[in-house]
């Protein structure tokens, strides 16, 4: 479930393209997302895809037929309370008509009854992307508001390459959630979102670092940009895709976090310190691999720079962010450490883990976190996805914002 898409009823609008066969997926996606998915399918569309195949994954009919008994009404029926319609894939026909405010379909009739945002996917072929006529319609259309995700570059097929592949659905899913978040509670607000562990080299080979994966950073990044935020994801190394409408800033070690954070946070409303940064660092970095030997060796450690600290320094300056919101990942006496965590950090928020409790902390899809707050509240919350924590985080530091 997707709270920003949880029974939102999405128009998805399919027209003919090839890339049609990967709309299925996109209903499938949608719908286990929690939205409630009604299909229109154009004729050429349905000569590349079935209706069966989106009432097999929607669970609802799908709409076809300009000319069915009921129509004149459900043009009007599927427009009205729509929360987004989407049309993936849109071929260039399918876009010059909704240009030109076409109404021989039930898609374009549709269109022209719905009051909802549109966002296109566009898929075509061979240079068609690029022919001014194309592009004249599309710029029509965006000045009118709509919502355009792609064409990707690569390979069509035609075989040639170029623009024109419409984005895969878990891209379009981001879109999508864009589009709908668009006007949330965080709509206009800077949000400035860590993740992940630092690595701090040894020598060329060795690191050190720790167990963080960044999965709650980004689901944080996810969480803020589904209320409408602006997001700057700054994050240590990371295999995890970038929340779609991040602006994702990789760094390698504490001090690169540090000045990614001091940069990025002197303009924004909220920073969210959900990185492990390391405490230390070695004092020297090896230029070569160290070779073993049979004694005991000891590794020089000196601090790293605590960002937090330096974030409530350079704000002190009178700057920004109004909201700070750590982590106090503890493996004992998680309330007095968190608490005074957030005492010494100035924090307005923090997500108090325990990490030794099994489903909470690093690498796992679950935590379970207490928010302590600068007003003496306590909230604890159940053990939950992370994409749940990070939506009732946000919506703290949305009521923090206010
Ligand atoms: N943090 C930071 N800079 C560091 C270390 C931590 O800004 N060099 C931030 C973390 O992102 C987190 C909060 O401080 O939001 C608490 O981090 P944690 O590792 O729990 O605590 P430390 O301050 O490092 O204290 P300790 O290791 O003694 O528990």
């Amino acid at each position: 479930m997707i709270s920003v898409l949880h029974n939102q009823r999405v128009l998805l609008g399919v027209t003919g393209s090839i890339a049609a066969y990967k709309a299925p997926d996109l209903a499938s996606k949608l719908t286990q997302a929690g939205a409630l998915v009604d299909v229109i399918l154009t004729d050429s569309a349905a000569r590349f895809i079935t209706a069966l195949s989106f009432e097999s994954v929607t669970g609802r009919r799908v709409h076809t037929d300009l000319w069915a008994a009921d129509a004149h009404v459900q043009h009007i029926g599927l427009a009205e309370g729509a929360a987004l319609l989407v049309v993936a894939p849109c071929s260039a026909d399918t876009l010059a008509k909704l240009a030109h405010g076409r109404a021989d379909n039930l898609l374009t009739i549709t269109a022209l009854a719905a009051h909802c945002a549109m966002l296109l996917a566009p898929a075509m072929d061979g240079g068609m992307w690029l022919h001014p006529a194309v592009q004249a319609n599309l710029q029509t259309l965006l000045q009118r508001g709509a919502h355009c995700a792609g064409p990707a570059a690569g390979r069509m097929a035609s075989g040639q390459t170029g623009i024109g592949r419409m984005l895969e659905p878990a891209q379009l899913l981001g879109h999508i959630r864009l589009a709908l978040g668009a006007g949330g509670v965080l709509a206009g607000r800077q949000i400035v979102v860590t993740a992940g562990g630092t690595h701090e080299a040894i020598d060329p080979v060795r690191l050190l670092t720790n167990r963080s994966t960044g999965k709650q950073g980004f689901a944080l990044a996810q969480a803020a940009l589904d209320l409408g935020a602006q997001v700057t994801l700054i994050s240590g190394p990371s295999a995890l895709e970038t929340p779609e409408g991040a602006v994702r800033i990789d760094v390698q070690t504490g001090q690169q976090m540090q000045r990614a954070v001091l940069q990025a946070a002197a303009t924004a409303d909220a920073l969210l310190m959900a990185a492990a940064v390391s405490d230390y660092r070695p004092q020297t970095t090896a230029p070569q691999k160290l070779k073993r030997s049979a004694t005991a060796t000891t590794l020089a450690l000196e601090p790293n720079p605590d960002v937090l600290a330096a974030v409530v320094a350079q704000r002190a300056q009178g700057g920004w962010p109004r909201v700070l919101v750590g982590f106090a990942a503890e493996s004992e006496n998680l309330l007095e450490n968190a608490a005074a965590k957030l005492r010494s950090k100035q924090l307005q928020l923090v997500a108090a883990n325990n990490i030794s409790e099994p489903g909470a902390g690093f690498g796992t899809d679950t935590n379970r976190v207490t928010l302590l707050d600068a007003q003496g509240g306590v909230e604890e919350l159940p053990l939950q996805s992370k994409a749940l924590v990070a939506e009732r985080i946000c919506a703290r530091v949305a009521a923090l914002l206010q």
